[in-house]
């Protein structure tokens, strides 16, 4: 048991050091490959249990990746290059994407817009992706603007593992035991 905590935290220190030494924009990308694989392997299953927890991987993943660019990125981006319109385009269209989460979110599977939902928002973080990742894109300006993206990268790595760890313990109520809660003495 002890053997098993200590060999998951060797672990997680690998993954968060491996994440450290990614620039901001490598970070940023392999999140954009994960919530695509996920969207990939929503649309090709037909259990409800299988598309609820993929669904709220892609929704927990997605507020964590536009968290930490609208903390991070965005601004220093923005202070960068003065490219108002490819920055506000940009947050326009996380807010567009919030709205439909919410909405996955405050559903399940039953709901017959889930899937409706779900594929709108693939559609809308597809089109969202490729303006950030393509040849004149937000990544190839921020690439030529000379920002720190390893400093961005480290910023970036170390917000996502903040934010990742309270949704976790959000998600898990902690359990008490079996007399419940300690009455402090009348
Ligand atoms: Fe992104
Ligand atoms: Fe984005």
């Amino acid at each position: 048991m002890a053997q098993a905590k200590r060999k998951a935290a060797r672990k997680a220190g690998a993954r968060a050091k491996s994440a450290a030494q990614q620039d901001a924009i490598a970070l940023l990308k392999a999140d954009h490959r994960q919530v695509e694989e996920w969207f990939e392997q929503f649309e090709s299953t037909r259990s409800e249990g299988r598309k609820q927890s993929l669904a709220q991987k892609v929704c927990q993943a997605l507020k964590v990746h536009t968290q930490i660019e609208e903390e991070i990125f965005y601004p220093a981006f923005l202070e960068a290059t003065e490219d108002k319109d490819t920055h506000h385009e940009a947050e326009v269209e996380h807010d567009g994407a919030k709205k439909l989460i919410a909405e996955i979110e405050s559903a399940g599977p039953q709901d017959d817009y889930y899937d409706a939902r779900m594929k709108v928002l693939s559609e809308m973080i597809k089109h969202h992706v490729k303006e950030e990742e393509q040849r004149d894109g937000m990544f190839a300006e921020a690439r030529k603007s000379g920002m720190d993206l390893k400093a961005l990268g480290e910023q970036l790595a170390a917000r996502k593992a903040e934010l990742m760890s309270d949704s976790d313990s959000a998600g898990r109520p902690q359990r008490r035991g079996a007399t419940g809660w300690a009455h402090p003495a009348a």
